[in-house]
């Protein structure tokens, strides 16, 4: 079979290459998958440049957290999946980018049959991830202001049409002014743009000098600096990216630090995923819950270009082009 792999971290344009390696056997509590369409997310790029803590190192390695696949092979033991069934599929090594792959069966789900393959494809990272900050981790009440930065991301996207869905006020934050108008027409109540001032000072001028008492932050650096800047004396912050690849700092200015009580927490979905239940939550529900939302438009992707396996390096240089339309898909 064909896979992409890499045999050092880098710049994925450098250290990525497609090989032709033996179609894996499924051991006990594995199956195999022919995968069928893998998003090209964030995640799966940091762990290219060595930067995801959430996977241990080891190459030669694959790339490629999630896909929409058919169940190819059960291994010995294997219950509960059939040989041709449709499953979203997460990869915790990586290695989606791949005609065939072998994964834990605990992370394949089988997908409802009216879900296209194009939504099945990043059926959990963003759609999950929307879900559980916006109403279980920070459980925002209708009618206050979410502050949220990256907000033109499919990620973003989804937060603005879900917040709007659930009566919730976004103040958005984008680096092109160009976003505006097309988030304002997604649902978004405002929409700032960076480098027309400190955000913590657009914030307050739109929602008053109390601040917001919810916010939300992929990018870091100065962004999230001035996110956290931007919070009400209770605020509270999840920061759950860094796609500066920088820090953020929250001790520097002492009129925040020695009044209130904000907090800075950080969201991974891979520490919630399994503990779904401290939630109240559990997979099925969380499924059933990202299901209707995205049948009814609210959690959508929007599919972007497609690329073969062969074409990987192009594929990785448009998913990181800036102003990029929607989620850069391998076809394997
Ligand atoms: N913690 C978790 O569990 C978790 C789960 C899911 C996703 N995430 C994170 O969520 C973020 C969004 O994911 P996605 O799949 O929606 O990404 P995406 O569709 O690829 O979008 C990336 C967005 O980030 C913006 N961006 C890139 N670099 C930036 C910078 N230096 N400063 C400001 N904005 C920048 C881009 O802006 P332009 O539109 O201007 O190009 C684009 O809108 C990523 O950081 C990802 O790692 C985290």
């Amino acid at each position: 079979m064909k896979a992409v792999s890499f045999d050092r971290y880098g710049e994925p344009r450098d250290v990525l290459g497609v090989t032709d390696l033996p179609v894996p056997e499924p051991g006990p509590g594995q199956v195999r998958l022919r995968i069928r369409l893998s998003p090209v997310n964030p995640s799966d790029l940091l762990y290219v440049r060595g930067h995801y803590s959430g996977v241990e190192e080891h190459f030669p390695s694959g790339a490629g957290f999630e896909s929409v696949s058919i169940v190819d092979k059960l291994g010995p033991g294997v219950e509960g999946l059939t040989v041709g069934q449709r499953v979203f599929a997460h990869n915790p090594d990586g290695g989606n980018w791949a005609q065939y792959a072998v994964v834990p069966t605990l992370l394949v789900w089988p997908v409802p049959d009216d879900i296209p393959d194009e939504q099945a494809a990043g059926f959990m990272i963003n759609p999950a991830t929307a879900i559980l900050m916006v109403r279980h981790v920070l459980a925002v009440p209708a009618g206050s202001w979410l502050l949220q930065t990256a907000a033109g991301s499919e990620l973003g996207r989804m937060i603005i049409r879900l917040a709007r869905h659930d009566g919730i006020r976004t103040l958005n934050v984008v680096r092109r002014p160009e976003a505006v108008g097309e988030l304002k027409n997604l649902g978004a109540d405002e929409v700032i743009v960076s480098t027309d001032g400190p955000i913590d000072e657009q914030v307050r001028k739109i929602v008053g000098e109390a601040g917001v008492d919810h916010a939300l932050d992929p990018v870091a650096g100065p962004t999230g600096t001035e996110v956290f800047r931007s919070l009400s004396e209770n605020g509270r912050m999840l920061l759950y990216g860094s796609l500066t690849g920088q820090g953020i700092s929250v001790g520097a200015d002492p009129r925040l630090t020695l009044s209130g009580r904000r907090t800075l927490e950080v969201f991974w979905l891979g520490y919630w995923l399994p503990r779904l239940s401290q939630l109240g939550l559990t997979m099925a529900g969380l499924i059933e819950e990202m299901s209707t939302l995205i049948r009814a438009g609210v959690l959508e992707n929007s599919p972007g270009e497609r690329f073969g396996l062969e074409e990987v390096v192009a594929a990785v240089v448009e998913a990181e082009a800036v102003g990029r339309k929607g989620k850069v898909l391998i076809v394997p």
